[in-house]
Order: structure tokens, then C-alpha cells, then sequence
């Protein structure tokens, strides 16, 4: 008889964005004709960029001729793509060299399969709340987790743990939902466990472009000893836009070894076995955005989300709700109203003002009581969100 693997049993049986998407379909189809409005998924609302367009309709007709066609890329990605990322890094003060950068279809698909590199008996470490997709991963793949907590009161730095362990540690800077970003003393302390437990930090990067504050890290390789002990996971999706056209890169350097076995040359080995590449039209789109022209548009895209964020907060403060995050994040981490708990606020917000947001239980016990509004949606749907809130305040739904 086939054996299954019964880790599935162990996560929920549908993924914290598609109950939603279930929960707000059902809710419409009953309450036709009402515009409601997504603040939920933290998916962009803004089109792809100008020099991205153009780079992807040039490369179609590139395809479409055989002296320029191309076949299968190179596994890890293409080597033009690695070095301009490489000297993206590197124009920030971060040597990062070609051959530690893996082109990837995205953060989410990268943080699963990276999992492949470890042995099942090494424990995960997901300081709490956090993204979903990171215990669920690790759940399926039969590891144990533990969950350190966040420190609310300094603005939900992650706690490293007392007891010296080895593990998986997951960080995300800044946060997927707190909305907080990790301070150079919290990366130190990080850095310094992983290195003193020969742990593995994967470190998500998602959103390190929405860091505006100058003293807040953007990557983990820009405290020392992170190079020893961290990999890097970083996606064009909301940085560029790219959630649907699917682009990201992950740095594994060189001087990260564990087991006398250097991750940089598993990793090859492992993409080189499991993938043929990101396709070579998406690659070029993707070197478009690290051009001037790309990261100038790529900063007034960024504008329209972080105007999001100040009208979104505004909002907030005049209903005299509590909230963490939209500084140098497009999240806003809310405290939900009177003790309700988060699904009974997702509630409220769907059924009175046709506002979806993330419930904060979805990225853990420790969400209970929170709820999460992305601030990728378009400008028009964030103003009217922030007016139909002050509303639900004043007639005291919350
Ligand atoms: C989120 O809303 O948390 C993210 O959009 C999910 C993702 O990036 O996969």
C-alpha cells in the first residue's frame, strides 16, 4: 500500500488566504452589488513599471526569432541577472558576489524548498506571529517548531531565546504582520546565537525595500558575521510589483558552512536536480528594475503605498484605534477594538464596512487580538477603508 505523508494532517486543512478569500466569496455572493474593498492579501494593486513592460515585450520578440531565441537558462539564473543584483548589493557597501545569487520564482516558493538543505531532526524557530507559510512548510516537511515570542513593548522586536539550541531561525525585516523592523542591536543578538548554536538563519527580505529609516538594516549582511551564519531571501513581488509575473533572489555566500559542507554548493547541486530556471523572459524583465530608469520607477511606485500608509494611519489615530507597523512597512498591525478577537473584528470590518483584512490568529497563537491591513491596495480603496473605520468608531460596532 502507498504511504502518505501524514504531515499534512498536522496543518489546517485550507491556507489562512484562501479561507479568507472562501469566507469574503461566500459573504458576497449572499450581499451582491456591495463594493468591497481588499485590504487583506498583501497583493500589489499598481502595474508592472515602464522599463519592465518594455523589457518583457522584448524579450518576447527575442523569442520569436532564432537568432535570438533561448532555450533552457541556467539553473541558478542568468548570470547578467546575478551580477547586476551582486552590484546592487555591492553599491550599498555589501560584497556580495554573483555566484552567491540564486535567481528564484519568488520568496514564498524559495523559503519551502529551501527546507530540502537541512536534516528533519533540526527544529524550526519562528519567533511568533508570524507569515503562515513558514510553520505550515515546516509542518509538512515534519519538523518541530518552536516559537519564540516578540517583544510588543519594543515594538515586536523578535526575542532570541535563553536556552542556546540549534535550529532553523526564521526573521522577516520588516514584518510580515507586525509591520516591525528589526533594529541593528536585535540582528546582533541573532547573529550572535546562530553563530554560537551553528544554527541557520533564513532571513525574508520581502519588503526590505519599505525601509525608509536610514539606521534600520535593509539586509542581514549589513551587520557582521552574518555572512557565517545567514541566507538572504529577497522577491521582486512587492518590490517591483511582481507578485503575478513571479522573480526573486536568494544570496547564500560563499562562507556559510555547516557540516564541513558549504549551503552555496548544495544549493547549486539542488537547483541544478530540481529546476530548469525562472524563464528568460521574467529574468529580463527582472534586470530592468535594477537599472536607474527601473529603480527610479520602483520608488515612485513605492510612494503610492507608503501614501497608503500615512492616509491609512491617519484614519487610525482620528478613531483613536490602536496600531503597530506602516512606518517602514505596508502593513498596519491593529489592536483589535474593546478585547474582541481577530476573527470577530475580520467580522465587524467585512459585515458592517466591506473592509477585508487578515485576522491576526491566521500568523499564530500570539496574533489573537491583532488584525492586518495591507496598504498595497489602490489609493481610492485605502481612503474609503479609513473613512467606512472612523464610521464603524463613531457608531460603535468597536
Ligand atoms: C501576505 O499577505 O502575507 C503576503 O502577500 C503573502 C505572500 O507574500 O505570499
Amino acid at each position: 500500500m502507498i504511504s502518505m505523508n501524514l504531515n499534512y494532517l498536522k496543518v489546517k486543512e485550507s491556507y489562512l488566504f484562501a479561507d479568507i478569500r472562501k469566507r469574503v466569496e461566500e459573504w458576497q455572493k449572499e450581499n451582491p452589488g456591495k463594493k468591497v474593498l481588499r485590504l487583506g492579501i498583501g497583493d500589489v494593486s499598481q502595474p508592472l513599471t515602464p522599463s519592465v513592460i518594455k523589457a518583457l515585450h522584448e524579450a518576447v520578440e527575442e523569442q520569436s526569432h532564432a537568432e535570438t531565441f533561448h532555450g533552457y537558462m541556467p539553473e541558478c539564473g542568468d548570470p547578467v541577472l546575478r551580477k547586476a543584483i551582486a552590484d546592487w548589493y555591492r553599491k550599498r557597501n555589501i560584497p556580495v558576489d554573483p555566484e552567491e545569487v540564486f535567481i528564484s520564482s519568488g520568496a514564498s516558493d524559495e523559503l519551502g524548498d529551501l527546507l530540502h538543505l537541512f536534516e528533519r531532526s533540526l527544529p524550526a524557530m519562528i519567533p511568533e506571529p508570524a507569515y503562515p507559510a513558514y510553520a505550515d512548510a515546516n509542518l509538512m516537511d515534519g519538523r518541530k517548531i518552536i516559537f519564540p515570542g516578540t517583544d510588543i513593548e519594543n515594538g515586536f522586536q523578535p526575542l532570541v531565546p535563553e536556552e542556546d539550541l540549534t535550529a532553523l531561525i526564521y526573521l522577516c525585516s520588516p514584518d510580515n504582520p507586525t509591520g516591525a523592523v528589526c533594529t541593528k542591536e536585535c540582528l546582533e543578538k541573532w547573529i550572535a546565537y546562530a553563530i554560537r548554536t551553528k544554527s541557520v538563519i533564513l532571513f525574508d527580505a520581502a519588503y526590505e525595500s519599505f525601509v525608509y529609516e536610514d539606521n534600520i538594516p535593509r539586509s542581514i549582511y549589513e551587520l557582521e558575521g552574518a555572512q557565517e551564519c545567514a541566507i538572504e531571501i529577497s522577491s521582486l513581488s512587492k518590490t517591483a510589483g511582481f507578485t503575478g509575473t513571479r522573480c526573486g533572489y536568494t544570496v547564500i555566500p560563499m562562507d556559510l558552512q555547516r557540516d564541513g559542507l558549504s549551503l552555496n554548493a548544495m544549493w547549486v547541486r539542488n537547483r541544478t536536480t530540481r529546476t530548469n530556471g525562472v524563464s528568460y523572459i521574467l529574468q529580463k524583465g527582472a534586470l530592468a528594475v535594477f537599472s536607474e530608469e527601473g529603480q527610479k520607477e520602483v520608488s515612485q511606485l513605492h510612494e503610492v503605498y507608503r501614501r497608503n500608509a500615512q492616509t491609512f494611519m491617519q484614519a487610525l489615530d482620528e478613531a483613536g484605534l490602536s496600531y503597530a507597523g506602516g512606518k517602514n512597512s505596508p502593513y498596519i498591525w491593529m489592536k483589535c477594538p474593546c478585547g474582541s478577537g481577530s476573527w470577530e473584528t475580520f467580522d465587524i470590518l467585512l459585515k458592517q464596512a466591506q473592509i477585508v483584512a487578515t485576522p491576526g490568529a491566521g500568523f499564530g497563537e500570539s496574533g489573537e487580538g491583532w488584525i492586518r491591513f495591507s496598504m498595497f491596495a489602490k489609493e481610492e480603496d485605502v481612503e474609503e477603508a479609513g473613512r467606512r473605520i472612523i464610521r464603524l468608531r463613531n457608531e460603535k460596532y468597536f
